[in-house]
């Protein structure tokens, strides 16, 4: 999935506070991605960084949509054009002169792909919601009632069948776990209670 970005700075300073409207990102996201279930991959981890950003790191609305838009945008080439995922949407942001912090998100979501170490809380957060969001959102699909009664055991006890999702590493949700600091348990419950809805 994807190449070795091969560098590790993104975007310009002074592009700082430089975003897409709503609107931008979303004629973005209709012109690049076509597969519907990637859209609302897209749509979910956006959801889950602009709940993180508000609930645990009391942004403000600009700083909440930095974190929302990084989610929203950070498989849009994976659909089209996967060899250059993710050079593509990086060129892309950094051609519109957007905030090197949502690009730098966007190039550290898989630093073992892109070889970009996740720096800070939105890098980190995006890396962990990215492959746990989608494994759960699997889950809820094959469960009768969806999301309503799941639990951390229940998708723990999918985590160990290795059968079950068998494309999302194991290693990259523990790892993107002790990253961000956090215990698999404490993201597998925020994404429960907030993708459900
Ligand atoms: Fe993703």
């Amino acid at each position: 999935m994807g190449i070795h970005l091969g560098r590790s700075s993104f975007g310009r300073m002074e592009n700082t506070g430089r975003f897409l409207s709503r609107q931008e990102a979303q004629e973005l996201l209709d012109t690049w991605v076509l597969n519907e279930r990637l859209k609302v991959h897209m749509y979910q981890v956006a959801h889950l960084m602009r709940s993180w950003a508000i609930e645990k790191c009391l942004a403000t609305d600009q700083e909440a949509w930095k974190w929302e838009l990084a989610g929203l945008l950070h498989d849009a080439d994976w659909d089209q054009w996967p060899e250059q995922h993710c050079k593509k949407i990086i060129e892309e942001l950094e051609s519109r002169n957007i905030d090197p912090e949502v690009i730098h998100g966007i190039a550290s979501h898989g630093h073992r792909h892109f070889g970009v170490e996740p720096v800070n809380e939105l890098d980190k957060m995006l890396y962990a919601f990215d492959e746990l969001s989608g494994f759960i959102h699997a889950y809820s699909l094959m469960r009768p009632g969806g999301y309503a009664g799941m639990d951390i055991k229940g998708v723990r006890k999918r985590l160990k069948d290795k059968a079950f999702a068998a494309s999302v590493s194991r290693e990259d949700i523990q790892d993107a776990a002790d990253r961000a600091g956090l215990s698999v348990d404490e993201l597998i419950q925020f994404i429960i209670d907030h993708q459900g809805k």
